[in-house]
């Protein structure tokens, strides 16, 4: 075997055999042009149809078009009824803005851990994390894998809490046939650049209640009651923010969505051909997709197993190695990376409680009780951010079954030298 591309050796995928993602053709140009030079640039048809056509393929009965995935999620907790000081429930690893969200709205995140094979949110762990203030559970489909959502909704039901879907990375994806984004209460999309359905920037907020919606509709326009595209009042009957997109966009994103079918099939043929072909590697430890669920693989995850390779408990070490690993692959050609280093007790504007600046909303009478940030009750989620490695836009569409297998040759070649990874000759 060659060596490492990291040490000077050939590289198993060339410089600009991965296509860049999104794919862009004519089709994409000529919606584009036609909301260029339409005389509506907010709210016209294209935002409008996009807001059909999603709601249509997703399941649901009312969508909203963003613009963000952040701006969506933040879209539920208002919508939700959270108010000021209320607990919400969140995985403990995850994008900050699941979390930010309910800070957004002067509420409390409670962090649970994960489970430490599925990276999700363990439902075993919600009940335990339950207090009387306890309103809502934001519920992360992370890297494009559901949530056992029928544990979810069930333990929701018994304490009548809410359930958003921080669906923002699963799109099309399912758990026991039913979409992410139609089994919570509400849901939020993003369809920012790594996303699998991409329009720059953007997202879509997802219900199929009415008066989730309505409230929901309050904090994405200036607190109105009435669409921009409606008669409006111009009447601010709550606080709002301006959470609209604009036309542009929504022509992307719709001729893009035409296009969704064959996204998905690909990646999923491209993630199911990594899971097929990288088993049996010492060292390696492959993502565990549970029978009930169709993953849309917007994030192939790799991670080190530790105990395998005979490493001891010194986590600075791993992480250098692991560190070391991931530069060693992506020295190869593949686009690979830590997703989130941190967990998101480990984050600043949690464990310094300094959101809105004088302990805001955590000095709210009583919202404060019994809440704390410290990284060591999350174990999983700890172990999982210190070892994991993230594999994104180069299984997308137009790359095909042939990236895939240079992917798993660029794994093989690094793992089949596990040996030779020094940390400090290659990351100095
Ligand atoms: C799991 C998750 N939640 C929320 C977001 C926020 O989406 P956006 O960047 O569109 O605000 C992202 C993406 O960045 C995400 O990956």
């Amino acid at each position: 075997m060659s060596e490492l591309a990291v040490y000077g050796g050939p590289k198993t995928i060339q410089p600009g055999e991965v296509k860049p993602w999104p794919p862009i053709d004519k089709s994409d140009e000529e919606m584009v042009l036609d909301a260029l030079y339409s005389p509506v640039q907010t709210r016209g048809k294209h935002s409008i149809e996009f807001e059909k056509e999603f709601a249509a393929w997703n399941g649901n009965q009312y969508a909203v078009f963003t613009n963000s995935g952040t701006a969506a999620l933040h879209m539920g907790i208002a919508g939700c009824g959270v108010g000021a000081g209320d607990h919400v429930l969140v995985t403990a690893y995850t994008w900050s803005s699941s979390a930010t969200c309910i800070l957004h709205h002067d509420a409390i995140p409670i962090f649970v851990d994960i489970d430490f094979d599925t990276f999700l949110m363990d439902p075993a762990k919600i009940e335990a994390a339950i207090t009387p203030r306890t309103k809502a559970i934001v519920v992360v489909h992370l890297h494009g894998l559901c949530v056992d959502m029928d544990a979810v909704m069930d333990i929701a039901k018994r304490h009548n809490l809410r359930v958003i879907e921080d669906a923002c990375q699963a799109h099309g994806a399912t758990f026991k046939g039913r979409k992410a984004g139609s089994m919570g209460h509400c849901a939020a999309f993003s369809l920012n650049q790594n996303k699998c359905l991409c329009s720059g920037e953007g997202g879509i907020f997802v219900t199929n209640d009415e008066a989730i919606y309505r409230n929901a509709c309050k904090l994405w326009s200036f607190g109105e009651t009435a669409r921009p595209e409606e008669s409006r009042d111009f009447h601010a009957y709550a606080l709002g923010w301006m959470y609209r997109n604009n036309e542009l966009t929504a022509a992307l994103a719709r001729s893009q969505f035409r296009k969704y079918g064959y996204y998905f099939d690909n990646l999923r043929a491209n993630g199911e051909h990594l899971l097929a072909n990288l088993g049996g590697i010492k060292g390696l430890l492959l993502p565990q997709v549970p029978a009930d669920c169709v993953h849309n693989w917007y994030n192939f995850n790799l991670r080190i197993d530790f105990d395998a390779l005979g490493m001891g408990g010194d986590v600075a070490a791993k992480v250098r190695f692991r560190d070391a690993v991931c530069k060693a692959i992506a020295a190869e050609g593949v686009a690979v990376s830590v997703w989130q280093r941190f967990i998101l007790p480990e984050m600043t504007v949690f464990r310094a409680k300094n959101a809105y600046g004088g302990g805001y909303p955590w000095s709210i009478p009583g919202a404060d009780d019994g809440v704390t940030y410290n990284p060591e009750d999350y174990p999983n989620a700890l172990r999982y951010s210190r070892c994991h490695m993230s594999i994104v836009q180069t299984l997308r569409a137009p790359n095909g079954l042939d990236i895939a297998q240079k992917v798993v040759e660029a794994v093989r070649k690094v793992f089949a030298n596990i040996g030779r990874i020094e940390p400090d000759r290659i990351l100095g």
